[in-house]
């Protein structure tokens, strides 16, 4: 192989369709010396605003939601100033769609425009060397299998606000390896559908696939998912337990947040108290955006007052960013940090946050968005880049089972080198 056969011979973008019959962008990248990438990239719906920008038409169609722009920014601008990098070199190709955007939020080109590109560029240097994209990018290393976090009950911006709390999901921290883990899931997601039709309460699925929250309070979720894992056959908290995304800046700002559920207003301490209670009473091990994304301070009290091994994690909050991890570190905020590469818009950029998070002892989550396609790179990044945790939303629904099952080939595949990041990987647990 010579080296110019990495150099980029074309780029080319079309308009596809996520979950919810959305409009994306999917980009094709082709090298001199034959190698094809392909990627979509995916969409959320309850975005932090510090997020890059994803470019959507506005006007009638599809309710504003097309992305023609986007993808004509990949078939001429990003086309004409990519040809002939070499794309093996992912910093520096990058480097030239970011310059070529010229925004400290890809707000020009559109962060689908550019990720799309930047993702497609990784699987073409993948093909070309003849290895799957975790190796591609962590040669050797790459042997983490992730502890997958995954949603039973949907809720919040994902199911029409029917309860506050987002998602309601599960980690394995008894499993003894991926595949394990997923086994428990299947057990847990299907008693706890069992129990919803039991109290005739079974209503279908919410955006990523966890069941429909029909519950009268908070409460009453966290008590029926403890309910679905002792079903299976788990001990809480020890084998299974409960992980959860607040995703508070979705009801919630300066420091005010409105419970609809429980018709009632709290302060940022207020709400603290309420999750710190939470988190006594369920064997809770992971929560996520507990305060809104502008309540630095609230996150930072939640913080000094969680119990050490309490994993909390910034979504909205840190948007990927390196920078506003650094903050979040002097502040002492949060322990763990969410990676999602269409919150920068380049791969570069979401590994500049993972560096920082390992070098200022963070860690961190990859994390698919709730509008999701068959695209798998983000298992591949999960593994290649050893970050040991991966949320891809729940047990049911091909873009959701796409991802877990390329993790299950990636675990037959390493073998004997297959390693599992267990309890370990959001600090060991309940003890
Ligand atoms: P989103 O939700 O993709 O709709 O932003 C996922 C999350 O909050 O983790
Ligand atoms: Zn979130």
């Amino acid at each position: 192989m010579k080296d110019s056969d990495f150099d980029i011979r074309s780029v080319h973008a079309r308009r596809v369709w996520d979950s919810r019959g959305r409009p994306t962008v999917e980009a094709e990248v082709a090298l001199h010396g034959g190698a094809l990438g392909r990627a979509i990239v995916p969409a959320g719906a309850s975005k932090g605003t510090r997020e890059a920008l994803e470019l959507r038409d506005g006007g009638a169609a599809f309710g504003g939601l097309d992305v023609r722009q986007a993808v004509a920014h990949v078939n001429g601008e990003i086309a004409r100033a990519v040809v002939g990098l070499a794309a093996d070199d992912q910093a520096a190709l990058d480097a030239r769609l970011i310059a070529l955007d010229g925004t400290p939020n890809k707000a020009r080109l559109g962060a689908n425009a550019t990720l799309a590109v930047s993702m497609a560029a990784a699987h073409a240097v993948a093909a070309a060397r003849g290895l799957p994209l975790y190796a591609s990018l962590g040669g050797a290393d790459a042997t983490l299998l992730p502890m997958p976090q995954i949603q039973i009950f949907g809720g919040g911006a994902h199911a029409g606000r029917r309860v506050d709390i987002q998602d309601f999901m599960i980690v394995c921290p008894g499993a003894a390896n991926f595949a394990q883990a997923l086994e428990w899931t299947a057990e847990v997601y299907a008693q706890a559908g069992a129990l919803m039709r039991a109290r005739g309460a079974l209503a279908g699925v919410a955006d990523e696939g966890g069941w429909w929250p029909a519950f009268d309070t908070n409460e009453e979720a966290l008590e029926t998912l403890v309910g679905a894992i002792e079903n299976a056959g788990f001990v809480p908290g020890e084998q299974v337990g409960i992980a959860l995304d607040i995703a508070a800046s979705d009801f919630g700002r300066e420091g005010r947040y409105r419970l609809g559920l429980e018709q009632r207003e709290l302060d940022s301490d207020g709400l603290i108290e309420l999750l710190l209670r939470w988190c006594e009473r369920f064997p809770v091990l992971s929560i996520e955006d507990p305060l809104g994304e502008d309540d630095a301070q609230g996150f930072a009290r939640f913080t000094r007052a969680a119990p050490r091994r309490l994993q909390i994690v910034g979504d909205d909050f840190l948007v990927s960013s390196a920078d506003l991890l650094r903050e979040a570190a002097a502040a002492g905020a949060a322990n763990t940090v969410l990676l999602k590469p269409n919150q920068r818009g380049t791969l570069t950029e979401t590994r500049q946050c993972w560096d920082a998070a390992r070098a200022l002892g963070y860690r961190a989550i990859v994390s698919a968005r709730s509008g999701e396609t068959e695209d798998t790179t983000i298992v591949h990044l999960a593994i290649g880049w050893q970050v040991g945790q991966l949320k891809v939303g729940s047990f049911a629904r091909s873009e959701r089972m796409a991802k877990w099952n390329e993790a299950l080939r990636i675990e037959e595949r390493l073998g004997a080198r297959a390693r599992f990041a267990g309890a370990a990987a959001f600090g060991g647990g309940r003890s």
